[in-house]
């Protein structure tokens, strides 16, 4: 007897190349999950024209995430992975979707809140409000039953599962609700000690090549407080020995112990790590010059994947256009 897989529907707005903090706070748990359950991959193209209807940079950016997940270890051979913009049946449930919610509840979504303020946008757009609306046809489409995803993304889940709740009370049962899957490994911080994240500029991207990632880490900040070797320094206030604790766990007692006490000088300790980061990224490094070099390859995965996808996305539309009796 062969048990069905449970289905994981995870995706990304397409951003460019990715970073550490993607490698850790997602990737490695796609990766991880990629056997045990059946994996979907999607490419938010539509999410990304929310906050800038640009389109310029997206096809680039598309291309550079895919590299970089199949870089990462992404089995697309297990795992399709896919453009929303190509699987049309996206548009259609979440068309149908925003029956089901209203949209003073939209309003009250705590992500979109901290965009506007973070952005400092001036008037909300209908697409933007409806940004979960369009997530919950991602995750639904393909019968999502568990979507990894970090903290800022949990009120997306919640919406997602109210409005399955609410098509299945309304019609007939047809979808799960799914369950968000945080990530166990608590966020990098960035090369500046602050939340790592492109637009700030202070990441190590897995595409960074070894003397790169060495000259970032030469620059990282430290304890402000350990000026030179023989100070005595605070490791826990130390993003660097954050990532040691990722990339150099064996050697983390005696990396606090040299901290602590002086013997152990920030120059030194950066290098090492650095060395570290630049092996745990080899065969990330490796897999991504393969893809560069195979371009055509890189298509025929992401058009093997949109078939793939879309035939499941059929076979739902199928289901919801029965128990709606239209369509
Ligand atoms: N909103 C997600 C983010 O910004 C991206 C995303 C779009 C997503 N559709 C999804 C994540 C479906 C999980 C499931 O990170």
């Amino acid at each position: 007897m062969t048990t069905r897989k449970r289905v994981i529907l995870s995706g990304m707005r397409p951003t460019g190349k990715l970073h550490l903090g993607h490698l850790v706070g997602a990737l490695e748990n796609w990766v991880a999950l990629q056997h045990e359950f059946q994996n979907y991959h999607l490419i938010a193209d539509y999410h990304a024209l929310t906050t800038n209807p640009d389109t310029t940079d997206i096809p680039d950016h598309s291309r550079e995430m895919l590299i970089d997940w199949l870089s990462a270890g992404i089995d697309p051979s297990l795992s399709p992975v896919f453009r929303q913009s190509r699987i049309k049946e996206h548009s259609e449930l979440h068309l149908l979707f925003s029956m089901l919610i209203s949209s003073s509840r939209l309003e009250r979504n705590p992500t979109l809140k901290e965009q506007v303020r973070d952005l400092e946008i001036e008037g909300v757009t209908y697409g933007h409000l409806g940004y979960p609306v369009l997530q919950a046809a991602d995750i639904l489409l393909y019968k999502g039953e568990i979507v990894p995803v970090g903290e800022d993304q949990l009120p997306h889940i919640e919406i997602t599962r109210e409005i399955a709740r609410k098509f299945n009370q309304q019609y007939k049962r047809v979808f799960p609700e799914p369950e968000a899957k945080l990530t166990k490994f608590s966020r990098l911080p960035g090369l500046d000690g602050r939340r790592m994240s492109k637009s700030v500029g202070n990441t190590i991207l897995l595409s960074d090549l070894p003397d790169t990632i060495r000259s970032k880490m030469r620059k990282a900040v430290t304890d402000p407080q350990k000026i030179r070797k023989g100070d005595p320094g605070r490791p826990d206030i130390c993003l660097v020995f954050a990532y040691h604790n990722k990339f150099n766990q064996a050697e983390v007692p005696e990396i606090r112990a040299g901290c602590e006490s002086g013997s152990l000088g920030c120059v030194d300790c950066k290098l090492n790590c650095a060395n570290h980061i630049v092996n745990a990224l080899a065969p990330i490094r490796e897999r991504r010059a393969y893809y560069e070099k195979h371009g055509s390859e890189v298509k025929e995965i992401l058009a093997d994947g949109e078939r793939r996808a879309a035939a499941v996305a059929k076979a739902t539309m199928t289901e919801v256009h029965d128990a709606m009796g239209i369509g």
